[in-house]
């Protein structure tokens, strides 16, 4: 049965955005087998908002709506909104801490990088001191996931690009303990080890010995090779690091640029360097090593959107990793994790993992209730896990993916599965972009825009919007939808994005960015 919702005429007495809530309010109330979308969350002008609380905008733009906010808010503002937990909080616990006295860190941002750690150190010297309470009540902040690694067999990262692919995006596969409970929409925490040939060559740079006994910064003590390649982050230089190179450059041009580059002076060269280019750029810096280990921040774990569910995959956990490397100043670089995974971790191994809730992105209560996921390249991990879990469940609701990729010969990541479920019916709908088969791109919001009305038509019948893979997708993604809902609702890009919001609150448009 094919149910619309009524939506609020444009002369009802309300302002735009209270009638879009009502609208969205409506939708999800008057849609079959669906709770009511508002009914946990209170409307928008009774709870504080985070308008800045989307992974998608740029510092600034976070920065700006956090303007006159109290400063907890602010320093909130400058993280980047992932709440992917690498710094060992959620983006509001954080900043909560920073602002507290209570976490003097400022550098465990790992998405927002130097970027945020800057924006931090500038607003806790900005604005020193106690902070001011929030305005309005607050719901309390989530407690700091917990994080601690467990082992997991490595199984293996096979390859789901074919030939003639530009990409390497590998299916890995992991052996758990049953005991380690996840749930589809969770990601996992992966420990990985920097590549050793990198850890040899900085090694050899310090002039120093692989085997000699250092402290590391998790309070270990190991040998140099361990502390370089397991514990200390040297693909991202901390800036007290880079102090520490500049205080023991005798150059003193090479260690001007150093301090320079410490704090983050605009146009310091080198751009985004590692370690090593930091020691062949100022071959004069040479710092005991004790000295340069301390200062060095704790390598990260990284985290990966589940592809699995636990109900079809006992005792193994899937995850769809894209290999990064590229060339910077004629070195290949690597990517720490998506390396270690992709080719460096023997198959038969344990790696340290551990899993990492997700906050809200979840399928629905409701087993009938429709969903849309629109999820390009490894974006696809969590939809995967979806559909296993629907499949198990013996799940009703219809199911909708929108995939795409580079090209479709070689780069249809899980075509035989996707293509499986959409011929046995578990994909009501598969609809795909591969962005280079022709001359001009086509994405996947393309693809939505061509289908704007029976997209329209799922949101009315109670239909939940998942969004996974980069930022930048997300954000055009978010822009089209915004301009399908205005077109098919005839109303205003204003109240489009109010409504956007209202199924955002109300649990039925979650993203998961990266
Ligand atoms: C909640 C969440 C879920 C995620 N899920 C997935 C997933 O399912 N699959 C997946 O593959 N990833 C996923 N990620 C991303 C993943 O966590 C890592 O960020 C990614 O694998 C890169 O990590 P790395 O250690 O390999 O690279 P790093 O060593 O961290 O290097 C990455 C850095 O290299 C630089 N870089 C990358 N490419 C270029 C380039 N072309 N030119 C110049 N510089 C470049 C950028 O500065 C980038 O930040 C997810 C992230 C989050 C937060
Ligand atoms: N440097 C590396 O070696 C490397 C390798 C893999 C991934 N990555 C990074 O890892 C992240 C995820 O990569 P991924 O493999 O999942 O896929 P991805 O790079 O996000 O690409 C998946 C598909 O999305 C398309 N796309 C690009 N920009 C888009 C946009 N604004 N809106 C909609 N679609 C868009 C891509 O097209 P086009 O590519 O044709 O533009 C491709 O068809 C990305 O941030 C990527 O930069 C880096």
């Amino acid at each position: 049965m094919s149910y619309v919702a009524p939506v609020i005429p444009e002369n009802a007495p309300f302002t735009p955005a209270q009638r879009a809530w009502i609208n969205g309010w409506l939708a999800g109330y008057l849609a079959p087998g669906e709770a009511a979308p508002g009914a946990a969350a209170a409307p928008p002008a009774l709870a504080e908002d985070f308008p800045w609380h989307d992974p998608t905008l740029a510092l600034e733009e976070r920065l700006r709506l956090a303007d006159g906010r109290p400063k907890q808010r602010r320093l909130m503002a400058a993280m980047a909104q992932l709440d992917c937990a690498q710094c060992g909080y959620l983006c509001q616990t954080y900043a909560e801490a920073i602002a507290s006295g209570a976490e003097t860190r400022l550098t465990r941002c790992v998405p927002g990088s130097k970027e945020t750690a800057r924006a931090l150190k500038e607003l806790v010297d900005s604005a020193p001191g106690a902070t001011v309470a929030p305005a309005v009540a607050v719901a309390p902040s989530p407690a700091a996931p917990s994080r601690r690694p467990v082992p997991a067999r490595f199984d293996g990262a096979r390859c789901l690009n074919r030939e003639g692919s530009e990409k390497d995006t590998r299916h890995v596969v992991f052996r758990i303990d049953e005991a380690l409970d996840y749930e589809v929409g969770d990601s996992l925490g992966v420990h990985a080890a920097n590549c050793p040939e990198l850890v040899a060559a900085v090694i050899e740079r310090l002039g120093a010995r692989a085997g000699d006994e250092v402290d590391c910064p998790d309070g270990s003590r190991r040998s140099l090779h361990e502390a370089l390649g397991l514990v200390c982050d040297i693909g991202r230089p901390s800036d007290a690091a880079v102090e520490v190179l500049a205080s023991r450059a005798p150059d003193y041009d090479e260690s001007q640029r150093l301090q320079a580059l410490a704090e983050g002076y605009p146009g310091a060269q080198p751009e985004d360097a590692d370690l090593l280019d930091l020691l062949l750029a100022f071959p004069s810096a040479r710092p005991p090593v004790q000295e340069l280990i301390s200062a060095l921040d704790p390598l990260q774990p990284r985290l990966y959107s589940i592809a699995s569910s636990p109900r079809m995959r006992r005792g193994e956990v899937h995850l769809t990793v894209a290999a990064v490397r590229y060339r910077r100043r004629s070195r290949l670089r690597k990517g720490i994790a998506s390396t270690f995974l992709a080719e460096r971790a023997p198959p038969g191994s344990d790696v340290p993992i551990f899993v990492q809730r997700a906050h809200g992105f979840r399928l629905p209560a409701a087993d009938d209730a429709p969903i849309v996921m629109i999820g390009p390249g490894t974006g696809v991990a969590p939809f995967r896990a979806f559909l296993e879990e629907r499949r198990v469940r013996g799940a009703t609701g219809r199911n909708w993916l929108f995939f795409g990729d580079q090209r479709r010969g070689c780069d249809f990541l899980y075509a035989e599965e996707l293509e499986g479920y959409r011929r046995d019916g578990l994909l009501t709908r598969l609809d795909v972009a591969f962005s280079r088969d022709q001359a001009e791109r086509i994405y996947v919001q393309h693809r939505m825009r061509e289908q704007s009305a029976a997209l329209w038509a799922w949101l009315q019948e109670g239909a939940h919007l998942y969004v996974c893979g980069a930022a930048t997708m997300a954000r055009d993604v978010d822009a089209a939808l915004t301009a399908i809902i205005a077109r098919q609702g005839a109303i205003g890009s204003g109240e489009a994005k109010a409504y956007l919001a209202t199924l955002a609150r109300s649990g039925r448009y979650l993203r998961d960015v990266y």
